[in-house]
């Protein structure tokens, strides 16, 4: 169920003129007629002028009643599984970031909407370690109501032998709805996706691609530029080379009309980087120049044999963020990290900190949402396929 349309509709008689009672751009009125919400940080101005209007409106009026369908909003999203931005076309991907805002707002709510999984089963299955992502898709799951668990991969029988296929043949016979797998090589997930009869969400495979922090990357930016990522200048700095997201980022930003730069050392880009349609860079004086928002990685010591760079220290001196190398970017650019952060080595803490320049918080708030909305994205286009198959 959607509510902004009627909402503005009623009030204000459509795009043109709430966007000049509002004083937006007639772009930023019809993204919330997409997304079928408003975003909070719009709610106040919007029950201001509505009052003007003579409409006494309450932030209640700004919670939908129930979640929307992803086919509400124009696309029906049809994929089986989230494994890379290739598999992707622009519409799934819009879907797939209106339900991503929708969330967002949804998730400020006492009582949100929990039946979208209900009876559905989520197992999460991280060969590699993680916080945030594993946790944020916990949560994700349990706040659409699905049954949800967490394989100790540690403790599983993966230590003691197991193939990645008798892992599948293991966790498909749990009849699982959903499975999130992070795994050390690149397309285990993709492998796995053939052998089990449920969706697969690829959460990090080997140095190859990490869509969901890619999708919720995409999701930040639009939250903090009013919707607007088409022309943002966006440098992803550092340990290009063993990053899966800066794979994925590249893929979706472009798709989405950024310009992409990289910028790090020679020894941390990927010799095909010339091919990834962006621009490159090795110092950050000339690759910041008027940025409108600077991504960090993290230098990823553990898939490194060898020595990559001199040594950390140098390599803050050189590539990490300060809040000089940060003055070659535009006025009042933007930094954001998918973590987990080295302080000191890509990124100091006067920086990672500042919250009128970090986004890093807002990322992770923003991951369960993004996560949330790609579950329910998958789970919907299930239903309509066992629905099509009966
Ligand atoms: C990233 C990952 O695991 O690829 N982290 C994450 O998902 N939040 C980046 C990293 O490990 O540096």
């Amino acid at each position: 169920m959607t509510y902004s349309k009627p909402l503005i509709d009623d009030i204000f008689g459509g795009i043109r003129p709430a966007a000049r009672a509002l004083d937006k751009a007639a772009t930023t009125i019809q993204g919330w007629y997409d997304a079928g919400t408003i975003p909070q940080k719009h709610w106040n101005d919007v029950i201001k002028t509505a009052k003007e209007f003579d409409h006494h409106l309450t932030p209640d009026d700004f919670f939908p009643v129930k979640s929307p369908d992803a086919s509400s909003f124009g696309y029906p999203f049809e994929k089986r599984h989230c494994l890379s931005i290739d598999d992707f076309h622009r519409p799934d991907i819009e879907t797939l970031l209106s339900l991503g805002e929708h969330y967002l707002d949804l998730n400020v709510q006492k009582n949100p909407d929990r039946s979208v999984l209900k009876g559905k089963t989520l197992i999460n299955v991280f060969f590699e370690n993680s916080t945030r992502t594993e946790k944020s898709f916990e949560l994700a799951g349990k706040r659409l109501g699905a049954d949800v668990i967490s394989m100790q991969i540690a403790s599983s029988s993966v230590k003691k032998g197991e193939t990645l296929l008798d892992t599948a043949a293991t966790l498909n016979a749990m009849n699982p709805d959903i499975l999130v797998v992070r795994h050390g090589s690149s397309g285990a997930p993709a492998l796995l996706s053939q052998k089990v009869s449920c969706s697969v969400v690829n959460a990090g495979d080997g140095m190859h691609e990490h869509p969901t922090q890619a999708l919720l990357d995409a999701l930040t930016l639009r939250q903090a530029f009013d919707g607007q990522i088409d022309g943002l200048r966006i440098a992803i700095c550092g340990d290009i080379l063993h990053s899966r997201v800066a794979r994925s980022n590249v893929k979706l930003l472009n798709m989405l009309g950024a310009e992409v730069r990289l910028v790090g050392p020679p020894t941390l880009l990927p010799t095909d980087a010339d091919r990834w349609g962006v621009d490159i860079f090795h110092e950050m004086k000339t690759g910041l120049k008027g940025c409108d928002v600077v991504m960090m990685l993290r230098l990823q010591l553990e898939r490194m044999s060898g020595a990559f760079v001199p040594s950390k220290r140098e390599y803050f001196h050189f590539h990490g963020l300060d809040r000089t190398k940060l003055g070659y970017a535009k006025d009042g650019a933007l930094v954001m990290h998918p973590g987990p952060m080295n302080r000191g080595v890509e990124i100091s803490s006067d920086i990672a900190d500042d919250p009128d320049i970090s986004l890093i918080t807002q990322q992770v708030e923003t991951g369960v949402a993004m996560r949330m909305g790609i579950l329910h994205a998958l789970s919907e286009a299930q239903d309509r396929s066992k629905g099509a198959n009966r």
